[in-house]
């Protein structure tokens, strides 16, 4: 009230800064150099409408602790302003009635012409906008080391054996070919490549989308799993548990060939002071050029009391802002999630991930990715998590694998 009457009374009651003035507390999982680089682009921006940040952070790739450590905070009524979140996780809190209607903002400032239909379907529920997508990743990517390539006379490789001749001739040289941690989340994103890689972009919407048992169970399941298997041929001994970003470092430094992740990748190769094109290359997992494995980070807003639903819009408006998400996404590694932003400002894969992402959508080759939430409900994606990273820790041979995975998605379905 007292900010309302010196508004007033200096005659700018009118302008956003004054009016949006407030506090935002938001549960995120962005704490890896490149994710905070980008999380200050937003940070920055409310501060200067007059919209504090209350730091959240619950550490861990691909978001699976702070999902818990949110359902916790729900638990107890002590729901923060809004969570970072994928896919259906975001329809599952609608479903319970806990989300905010973000309706009237979305309305003002037309999100329904601008978002693509793709991320609107987990982005509203039951009709009302209830989160706003700041992003879209995809998860077929290879990160690669130039000057590895370069010394070793290597290009992009375009299909399966081309990718394992190069491996194997990085690993000849004394580096370690794949840079990966293992952790179930990094294996599954690597899975979403090679589903899409071995069966096309069918199957993986029957197998991973459609939950179709016969797909699930087929023959070219056991040769995804048997690819998953040269793949793990190919990491280093301390892969177990090591964080993504620093599997990132390892190419970044030149210890390691190249990395198959998800383009949040590249905000560490950026944040490291890297260049593509000069320092490190960019390019689709061979075999999946055409489709694309998207996951769409949005900020999922909870109900709040009145006293902090205008910073809540406020955060909301300032993420679908085009100017913020052009500046937002050139340093997290992701694209807008609006069609109408210019990729002007976008370094080449950037440029390409926007080419790809259009032209995926147009063609019918844009694929929810299952590791990040956009292909299955959480119960389903943690069932075959669990199946994915037993095989690639060598528990199941790839018959198995098959015949658990075909298992433990009917038991979670
Ligand atoms: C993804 C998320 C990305 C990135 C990654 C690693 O699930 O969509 O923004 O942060 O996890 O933490």
């Amino acid at each position: 009230m007292k900010i309302r009457a010196l508004a007033l009374a200096l005659g700018v009651a009118a302008s956003g800064a004054v009016s949006a003035a407030g506090e935002v507390e938001v549960l995120h999982w962005w704490t890896s150099g490149g994710e905070a680089a980008a999380l200050n682009v937003l940070k920055d921006d409310l501060s200067s409408k007059g919209v504090s940040w209350a730091d959240m952070p619950v550490a861990g790739g691909g978001g699976e602790s702070a999902m818990t450590v949110l359902r916790a905070r729900v638990t107890s009524n002590n729901a923060p302003t809004a969570a970072q979140m994928l896919g259906y996780d975001i329809l599952d809190w609608g479903k319970q009635g806990a989300a905010a209607d973000l309706n009237a903002v979305a309305a003002k400032e037309g999100w329904d012409a601008v978002v693509p239909a793709a991320l609107q379907n987990f982005a509203k529920h039951d009709g009302k906008w209830i989160s706003a997508p700041v992003n879209v990743h995809s998860t077929n990517w290879v990160w690669a080391n130039k000057a590895i390539f370069d010394e070793l006379g290597l290009s992009a490789p375009i299909n399966f054996d081309e990718l394992v001749a190069t491996l194997e001739a990085i690993k000849k040289a004394g580096y370690t070919p794949l840079a990966h941690g293992g952790q179930a989340w990094q294996e599954a994103t690597i899975f979403d490549s090679v589903v899409l890689a071995t069966g096309g972009v069918g199957f993986y919407r029957k197998a991973l989308v459609d939950l179709d048992a016969d797909a699930l169970g087929s023959d070219t399941m056991k040769t995804v799993f048997d690819r998953m298997a040269i793949l793990r041929s190919y990491v280093d001994d301390n892969f177990s548990g090591r964080d993504w970003n620093l599997a990132s470092a390892m190419v970044i430094e030149k210890k390691a060939g190249m990395q198959i992740m998800g383009d949040w990748a590249k905000g560490e190769f950026l944040n490291a002071g890297q260049k593509p094109g000069d320092d490190f290359m960019c390019f689709r997992f061979p075999g999946t050029s055409g489709a694309v494995t998207f996951n769409s980070d949005q900020f999922m807003m909870f109900k709040v009391g009145s006293d902090r639903r205008d910073a809540q819009n406020q955060l909301a408006s300032s993420i679908m802002a085009p100017s913020f998400q052009s500046a937002f996404n050139v340093v997290k590694g992701s694209v807008p999630a609006r069609t109408d932003v210019s990729d002007a400002d976008f370094d080449a894969c950037g440029k390409k991930g926007m080419r790809d992402l259009a032209s995926a959508n147009a063609n019918n080759t844009l694929l929810g990715s299952l590791a990040h939430g956009h292909a299955a409900p959480a119960s389903v994606k943690n069932a075959m998590y669990d199946v994915i990273t037993a095989h690639f820790n060598g528990e199941y041979s790839s018959a198995d694998a098959v015949s658990e995975l075909v298992a433990a998605v009917d038991a979670a379905k």
